[in-house]
């Protein structure tokens, strides 16, 4: 996600954004800028990179005069990381410029419209309608232009304004995107998080989604969405620096858990309008993906994991042989694959060398690529011929939540609009099925909501050296990740096990006291998953079951239980992991482990 700063006041603008500005550099981005009005014009820089080269380039602000601006830091969304796409972006007659964090979700429209009133478009971003919509707007009532501006926006968005005509003074909007106001003496500020604020200031004022401010050097004046002026309570921050980055969580990873229900909303909700999935954005046309006869699926890590899942939900709906290979190995066999074979590879950072050298591989022999990755523009979205992204914004934690829910959930929209426009599946499921993907934030939401249930589980059980995490078919996909959570963060040593393979050999280890967790969600499966929990019982084992909400006979044979709400199997791969997320979490932290950086692990593995 991007990061906004505002400041007017009387000492030099420049220095005092980019110095906010760092403060939000731990939120990840690829670009920065700033805009400074002084004397009745406006002067920005931008540069793209680490801050570090608009501080350079500015000589640490002092190049830019004047005592009121804005400044961003860029996480790419839409366009690629470049200088023309970095914010703050300017109207054509250089009156206004506008900062952003969001998604405007109606750009394409608002975009053909100004360009044909003749508006020139500088960037690829969605945010630079807003600039020339002010200036489109403007009547010299700053008030009512920004009004009237923002009334034509439909998405989330943070914005923060400033006019060359109204000297000294800022504005600030918010919808959905956090927006926060900094009280100082006779110096106002506005960011997109506490952290820039309080080496300013600990006197805050949270907007709320609707309202906007009107900021000067004397004050701040509120409004709500009908621009009535309203009174807001200024709030006191008591966290330090590095709590507020966090957003008050103890760690990135529990942050980042939480944020999940949204980085589901921004993977799904843009692809799915008027109930119809729309992979427009993909660089796959559907002629390439009717020739498709069979696919191969590769990745690392849990970006494996996500395409376990996604094999059994592309086989189950498409019916065509998926074949999932980590990436490490794929790269070293030489798998057949013809002119109707399709490669996905998945990725988080886009970044990790065994899957570029996977997809490198499958290009040379002129196979069709299809990449499912959340850094925008990062190497294997370059190379494949088809990206999603799964717009998950920066994963600051090692381990991975959020960036692994969100690849599950894209891979199953891909499967879902695969098997329709082969036509493996009628309309009625087809619906059924969307309907499902598009409930799944709330049902995240709800899955998370049994965060207190898990942390007792884990205070029960994190003195274990060693388990099984157990399951069958989409239990068993859950399981891998299940077990590599737990191993990544506390350094327990764990095992994903499909049930059926126990009596194979395994159960020999099963010995008094050792801990299993059954993982028995798919109705399918459930009454085979509970004749091996039988049988690791039988010996000794101690058994924590997790099944559906309504399905109580899995009580009576285990030690303690984890009910989640109601899902069908397209939802299970995703609700099934939140709490084993958490549950990892929490062993973790009972064990007194550093959970956003733990030993030996780096967040990108651009080494083999
Ligand atoms: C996940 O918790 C791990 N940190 C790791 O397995 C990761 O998923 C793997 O290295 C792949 O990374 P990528 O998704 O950035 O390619």
């Amino acid at each position: 996600m991007c990061g906004i700063v505002g400041f007017t006041g009387v000492e030099q603008a420049a220095p005092i954004l980019l110095r906010n500005l760092q403060k939000l550099e731990y939120r990840g981005y690829d670009s920065a800028g700033i805009a400074v009005e002084c004397d009745g014009k406006i002067v920005s820089a931008r540069a793209v990179g680490k801050l570090v080269n608009l501080i350079e380039q500015t000589e640490d602000g002092k190049t830019i005069t004047g005592t009121c601006g804005i400044g961003h830091t860029r996480w790419a969304t839409h366009g690629s990381p470049s200088e023309n796409n970095a914010h703050p972006h300017m109207s054509n007659n250089n009156k206004f410029a506008v900062v952003h964090n969001g998604i405007i979700e109606n750009y394409i429209a608002l975009r053909a419209e100004l360009t044909e009133l003749g508006y020139q478009f500088q960037s690829e971003t969605d945010t630079e309608v807003v600039a020339h919509l002010l200036e489109y707007y403007d009547n010299g009532d700053m008030k009512a232009t920004v009004m009237k501006t923002v009334s034509r926006l439909q998405g989330s968005y943070a914005l923060g304004i400033v006019c060359s005509d109204h000297p000294g003074e800022l504005y600030a909007v918010k919808n959905q995107s956090p927006l926060i106001l900094g009280v100082g003496i006779n110096e106002f500020f506005f960011s997109s998080d506490v952290t820039a604020l309080i080496t300013h200031t600990r006197n805050v004022i949270y907007l709320d989604d609707g309202e906007f401010a009107h900021i000067t050097k004397e004050g701040i004046q509120i409004y709500d969405e009908f621009g009535k002026e309203i009174q807001k309570k200024i709030s006191r921050i008591d966290w330090s620096l590095e709590d507020a980055e966090k957003g008050g969580y103890d760690h990135f990873m529990l942050k980042e858990i939480m944020e999940q229900p949204k980085a589901l909303k921004s993977a799904v909700e843009p692809r799915i309008i008027n109930n119809v999935i729309n992979l427009s954005e993909m660089g796959l046309s559907d002629d390439d993906l009717k020739k498709i006869d069979n696919i191969i699926i590769t990745a690392c890590g849990s970006a494996y994991h996500a395409g376990v899942v996604g094999g059994y939900v592309i086989e189950d709906l498409c019916h065509i042989p998926v074949r999932v290979e980590v990436a490490s190995e794929l790269r070293y066999r030489n798998p057949p694959m013809n002119e109707r074979s399709l490669l996905v590879v998945i990725s988080q950072s886009g970044e990790t060398a065994d899957t570029i050298a996977a997809l490198k591989l499958a290009k040379e022999s002129g196979i069709k690529t299809l990449a499912i990755v959340n850094v925008v523009d990062s190497t294997i979205s370059k190379l494949a011929d088809g990206v999603l992204y799964t717009n998950a914004g920066p994963e600051i934690a090692v381990a991975t939540t959020k960036g692994y829910t969100t690849q599950v959930a894209v891979i199953s929209l891909f499967a879902v609009y695969l098997s329709k426009l082969t036509g493996k599946i009628s309309d009625e499921y087809y619906s059924e099925l969307v309907a499902d993907i598009k409930s799944l934030p709330e049902r995240c939401q709800r899955v998370i909501d049994l965060n207190t249930k898990v942390e007792k589980l884990a205070k029960q059980y994190y003195n274990n050296q060693s388990l099984f995490f157990i399951g069958r078919n989409i239990d068993y996909a859950v399981s891998l990740e299940a077990s590599l959570k737990l191993k990544e963060i506390s350094y327990i040593h764990s095992e994903a096990y499909a049930a059926g393979e126990l009596k194979h050999g395994t159960i020999a280890l099963i010995e008094p006291n050792r801990l299993v967790i059954a993982l028995a969600c798919y109705e399918k499966t459930f009454d085979k998953t509970m004749s091996n929990i039988k049988e690791v019982k039988a010996r000794g084992a101690k058994v924590l079951g997790v099944a559906q909400e309504d399905n109580k006979r899995i009580i009576s044979e285990v030690d303690s239980t984890l009910f989640i709400p109601q899902i069908t199997p397209i939802l299970m791969p995703i609700i099934e992991t939140v709490p084993m997320q958490l549950f990892a979490y929490y062993v973790a932290r009972e064990n007194g482990c550093d959970i956003d950086k733990p030993k030996n692990l780096a967040k990108s593995v651009t080494v083999e």
